[in-house]
C-alpha cells in the first residue's frame, strides 16, 4: 500500500520496510558509540526531519534535538556551493556530543560549510549521520560517520526529500522520472 506509485515517480529505491530496518540498525550503532553520553541530534531543515525523528525513536542513550535551516544558492558564475544559515540553532552546542543529521550528501558543499561552522562553536565531539549518500557526485571531501543508504546518480524524493517542496511525505524513497528533476 505504501509503495503505490504516484505521477512523476519512476521507481522505488527503498521501501518503508527497508528504511525502518536500516534505521534500527544505524540507531543501534549510534547507541553503542554514544554509550554513557547524551547525544545532541542537529537536523538540517527541512529534508532531515523524517529521518531524524525515526532515528531518534530507536536511539537508546539520552537524546537532545535542535534544528538549523540553510539556504544554498549558486555564485555569480553559476557554480553551486554558496551556503548560509537561514535559521540558527536555538541552543549552544558548547561541550556537547553533536551528531549532525542530513537528508543527503551530494557534492558535499553544504556539509563542509555546516561542519566548519559547528566546529567553531566548541562541541565536545562532532559527527555526521546522513540518510542518503550520493558519493559519485562528491566535489569536496567530507567525513560521513553514519549513512543509511548509498544511492546511484539519480534525483530522489520521499522520506523528507523534495522536488519543488513536494514528495517529502512519501514513506519510501523513489527516483523521479528524469524529465521531472531537470
Ligand atoms: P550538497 O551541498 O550538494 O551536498 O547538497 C545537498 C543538498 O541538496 C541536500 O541537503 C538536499 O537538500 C539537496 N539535494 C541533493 N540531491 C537531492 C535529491 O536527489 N533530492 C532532493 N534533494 C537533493
Ligand atoms: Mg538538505
Amino acid at each position: 500500500m505504501s509503495t503505490t506509485l504516484i505521477p512523476g515517480i519512476d521507481r522505488v529505491l527503498f521501501t518503508e520496510e527497508q528504511i525502518e530496518a536500516r534505521i534500527r540498525e544505524l540507531a543501534g550503532e549510534i547507541s553503542r558509540h554514544y554509550q554513557g553520553k547524551t547525544v545532541k541530534l542537529i537536523g538540517v531543515l527541512k529534508g532531515s526531519i523524517f529521518f531524524l525523528t525515526a532515528l531518534a525513536r530507536h536511539i537508546e542513550v539520552p537524546v537532545k534535538i535542535d534544528f538549523l535551516g540553510i539556504s544554498s544558492f549558486s555564485n555569480k558564475s553559476g557554480a553551486p556551493g554558496v551556503v548560509r544559515i537561514a535559521k540558527d540553532l536555538d541552543e549552544s552546542i558548547e561541550g556537547e556530543d553533536v551528531l549532525l543529521v542530513e537528508d543527503i550528501v551530494d557534492t558535499g558543499f553544504t556539509l563542509r560549510y555546516l561542519l566548519q561552522t559547528l566546529a567553531g562553536r566548541g562541541p565536545n565531539s562532532l559527527a555526521v549521520c546522513t540518510f542518503l549518500d550520493r558519493n559519485s557526485r562528491r566535489i569536496v571531501q567530507v567525513p560521513v560517520d553514519y549513512r543509511c543508504f548509498e544511492i546511484p546518480d539519480r534525483f530522489v524524493v520521499g522520506f523528507g526529500l523534495d522536488h519543488n517542496q513536494l514528495f517529502r511525505n512519501l514513506g519510501y524513497v523513489a527516483a523521479l522520472k528524469p524529465d521531472k528533476s531537470a
